[in-house]
C-alpha cells in the first residue's frame, strides 16, 4: 500500500475521483490540507461544501488547492459549469464519478441529516445518489460527540454501511477536552487508501457463495414465537464483503431489519425449517457456505392453531420442544470435494473446546468461534472478537468491526480452497 500521506494514486493507477465533502465545523480548515495532499497525489478532488462550511473556509481556497471549481449548490446557476460535469445534474454526475466520498469534517448536523436520509443540499443528495463507499470523519465539541442523538446517528450510519473515522481525543478549539477532534490528514488518507484498495480487490470473482444470517422464529401460536438475540449483522457483513470482492452472493436471512447489501440476492425465511429448505436447495450450485445465522435449536412440538389463552389455567404453561435439524451439518454431509463449509459457534463458556467439537460434529472445514457473553462482541453489536479455527489453524483476532471480521474470514476461505478449483 502507498504511504498514507503521499498517494494512493499515481500515473499507473486508473483515474480516481474523490468527492471531498466539507461541512460547517471549526475543523473545516483541516480539509484544505486534505484537499491539497490528495490533489498532489494525483487524484481528482471534487470539493462539495455545505452552506455552513462557507462560514469557515472560502470556496476559493479549495479551488486554488484542487485546481477545480468548488461545488456549493444543487441549483444550476451556481453549480460549477466549468467542472466538466453537466451542471444541472451535478449531483448525479458527481455521485457517479466518485471513487469514494470522504466527508471531513462531518458536523453533528450533517451526521443527523445523513442518518435520516435527507437530500436537502448538494452534498447530501450526492451521498444518497452514489454507489461509491462513503467515509465520514466527524469533528465537533466532545459533548456534542457523546450526545446520545449523535451516537445514535453514528450507529445508524455504520449500519447503512458508512465508514466512520473516529474522532480523536484532545483539547478542542472550544477549550473542552475529550473526543471530537478531526484526526490528522495522514490517518484519514490512510483509511481512504485502505477503502480504495479494498474496492479494487476482486479476488472472489467466479465464486458462488451462500451465507446465512440472523435468527429464526419458531411459532408457538399465531401470535407468538421463540427466537434469539442474533441481529444478522455478521452474516450481512459477510455477504456485503463477498459481493464487493466479486462473488455471486445468495443470502438466506431470518427476520432482520437490515437493508440488503448491494449486488446480493436475498431470500427471507422465518423458521429454521424454512432456512434449511432454502439452504439445501441452493447449496449444490454454490462453492462456499458460511453459516452465520443462529437458527433455533428447538421448535414447538405442536403449534397451537389459536392464540394460547392464559385464563383458566394453572398459572403455568408447559411447552414441548423438539430439535430442529442442524442446517450446516446437513449441508456439510452433502458437500463435494470442491465445496467449503464454514460454521459459526456462539458460546458463553468453554469457547474453544465447544467450537472444536462443533466443527467436527458438523463436518465443517472451519469454524468462527465467538464468546457472546462479552458486551462488545457477538450478538446485537457492531463489533466482534472471534477465533478462527480450522483443522490446521487457530487464530485469535482482536476486536474488529463485523465488516473487518468478514474480510478476514473471506481471506481465510480463499486459503482453504483446493488449488485446482
Ligand atoms: C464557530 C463555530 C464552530 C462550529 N464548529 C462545529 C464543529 O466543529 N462541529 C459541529 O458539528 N458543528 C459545529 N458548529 C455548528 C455547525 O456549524 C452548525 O450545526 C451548522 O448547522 C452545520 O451545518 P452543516 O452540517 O450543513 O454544515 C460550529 C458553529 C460555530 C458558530
Amino acid at each position: 500500500m502507498s504511504s498514507p500521506d503521499t498517494a494512493h494514486a499515481n500515473s499507473a493507477t486508473p483515474a480516481i475521483t474523490i468527492v471531498l465533502g466539507v461541512s460547517g465545523s471549526i475543523a473545516a480548515y483541516k480539509a484544505c490540507e486534505l484537499a491539497s495532499r490528495l490533489t498532489q497525489s494525483g487524484v481528482t478532488v471534487e470539493v462539495v461544501m455545505t452552506q455552513s462550511a462557507h462560514q469557515f473556509v472560502a470556496p476559493l481556497t479549495f479551488q486554488a488547492l484542487t485546481h477545480r471549481p468548488v461545488h456549493t449548490s444543487l441549483w444550476p446557476e451556481s453549480a460549477a459549469s466549468e467542472s466538466g460535469v453537466y451542471a444541472a445534474m451535478a449531483h448525479i454526475a458527481l455521485a457517479d464519478a466518485a471513487s469514494a466520498v470522504l466527508i471531513a469534517p462531518a458536523s453533528a448536523n450533517l451526521l443527523a441529516r445523513l442518518a435520516n436520509g435527507l437530500a436537502d443540499d448538494l452534498l447530501t443528495t450526492i451521498i444518497l445518489a452514489t454507489r461509491a463507499p462513503i467515509l465520514v470523519a466527524p469533528a465537533m465539541n466532545p459533548v456534542m460527540w457523546s450526545h446520545p442523538a449523535t451516537q445514535k446517528n453514528i450507529a445508524t450510519l455504520r449500519e447503512l454501511g458508512y465508514i466512520v473515522i473516529e474522532p480523536e481525543g484532545g483539547r478542542m478549539a472550544c477549550e473542552h477536552v475529550g473526543a471530537g477532534r478531526l484526526p490528522a490528514s495522514e490517518t484519514i488518507i490512510a483509511k481512504l487508501n485502505e477503502v480504495l484498495l479494498q474496492q479494487a480487490r476482486r479476488d472472489l470473482v467466479g465464486l458462488k457463495v451462500l451465507v446465512t444470517a440472523g435468527p429464526t422464529r419458531e411459532p408457538l401460536d399465531p401470535v407468538r414465537y421463540l427466537s434469539n438475540r442474533s441481529s444478522g449483522r455478521m452474516g450481512f457483513a459477510l455477504a456485503e464483503e463477498a459481493a464487493t470482492r466479486g462473488a455471486k452472493v445468495l443470502l438466506v436471512a431470518g427476520p432482520c431489519p437490515i437493508a440488503t447489501p448491494r449486488d446480493v440476492q436475498r431470500i427471507d425465511v422465518q423458521s429454521a425449517l424454512e432456512m434449511r429448505d432454502a439452504v439445501l436447495q441452493a447449496w449444490p450450485r454454490c462453492d462456499v457456505l458460511i453459516g452465520a445465522a443462529a437458527p433455533a435449536d428447538f421448535r414447538a412440538a405442536e403449534v397451537a392453531s389459536q392464540k394460547i389463552k392464559k385464563r383458566g389455567g394453572t398459572g403455568e404453561l408447559e411447552l414441548r420442544l423438539i430439535s430442529n435439524p442442524d442446517i450446516v451439518r446437513e449441508a456439510a454431509a452433502q458437500k463435494r470435494q470442491d465445496q467449503i463449509v464454514v460454521a459459526f459457534a456462539a458460546e458463553t463458556q468453554n469457547l474453544l473446546d465447544e467450537a472444536r467439537r462443533k466443527m467436527q460434529d458438523k463436518g465443517a472445514d472451519a469454524i468462527v468461534a465467538n464468546d457472546v457473553s462479552q458486551a462488545d462482541a457477538g450478538f446485537d453489536v457492531e463489533t466482534n472478537r472471534v477465533t478462527w479455527l480450522s483443522t490446521t489453524q487457530h487464530e485469535e483476532w482482536p476486536l474488529l468491526s463485523k465488516r473487518e471480521v468478514a474480510s478476514k474470514i473471506w481471506d481465510k476461505v480463499l486459503g482453504l480452497r483446493p488449488a485446482t478449483v
